[in-house]
């Protein structure tokens, strides 16, 4: 079974569609793929390690799937030739990593149609390249895992004429304008943490500066959107 995660990136992916798994480790997701589709679609794995590959590799075998999934060692989108997949899954490296991904194979990255990319880090700063360089985001989810939060941001090629404001990045504008019914508990828990650090900078008896009021004033803008989610 797939963790939440990984099953809402599954969930995601159009039947039938060709995948490329960056950064793929224990290929848990091709497996998955691969057992559940029903058409012989491409799916490649690759990894910038080779320890990773050689496990992932022990696990297709012991499936029966070594044939069925391609997979291949090297940095971001180099291992992949233009087109040569319909769908790339990014997943589990920070936001700023894939930024840099797509930053070194700019014309390659637009000739692949979808993007399904997961950060566990810096949502905001993926969703501020996307929306600057090029792509679209048509689609966002949002799971919980343990005790983190995860964004799915699915995007394609094509750009997209508006302007988005910090908090809109921060929280995911589609999720926003959808109501996702899991940002109110993530939004509860972000006010949490930034009570929490507003407390200790308190602690210190230091007068008050920059960063407290960005803190009192993010925990006010939250808590007007959470007024709204759950109106
Ligand atoms: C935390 S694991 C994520 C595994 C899987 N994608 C998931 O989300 O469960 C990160 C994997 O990405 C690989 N990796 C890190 N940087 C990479 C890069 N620039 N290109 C390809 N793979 C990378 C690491 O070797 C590791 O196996």
């Amino acid at each position: 079974m797939l963790s939440p995660r990984l099953n809402m990136i599954k969930k995601a992916i159009v039947p039938g569609e060709s995948i490329a798994d960056i950064g793929t480790d224990h290929a848990l997701l091709l497996q998955d793929l691969a057992l559940e589709g029903q058409e012989e679609k491409t799916l490649i794995g690759t990894d910038l390690n080779s320890e990773p590959l050689k496990k992932a590799q022990e696990h297709l075998k012991e499936k029966g799937l070594e044939n069925r999934v391609q997979l291949r060692q090297g940095d971001g989108l180099n291992p992949l030739a233009p087109a040569e997949v319909q769908g790339v899954v990014i997943a589990g490296l920070g936001g700023l990593e894939i930024k840099r991904i797509f930053e070194e194979s700019k014309e390659k990255a637009k000739t692949f149609e979808t993007f399904y990319l997961l950060p566990h880090q810096q949502a905001a700063q993926l969703r501020e390249y996307i929306f600057d360089n090029g792509f679209t985001l048509f689609a966002e989810d949002l799971a919980k895992e343990k005790d983190h939060f995860y964004f799915l941001l699915i995007g394609k090629p094509g750009q997209e004429k508006r302007e988005w404001t910090q908090t809109e990045l921060e929280l995911g504008p589609l999720l926003l304008e959808k109501k996702h019914p899991m940002l109110p508990p993530f939004i509860k828990k972000r006010m949490k943490d930034f009570q929490r650090i507003l407390k200790k900078i308190e602690k210190t008896g230091d007068s008050p500066c920059q960063q407290m009021l960005v803190l009192e004033q993010k925990i006010e803008e939250y808590g007007e959107v959470l007024e709204w989610l759950l109106k």
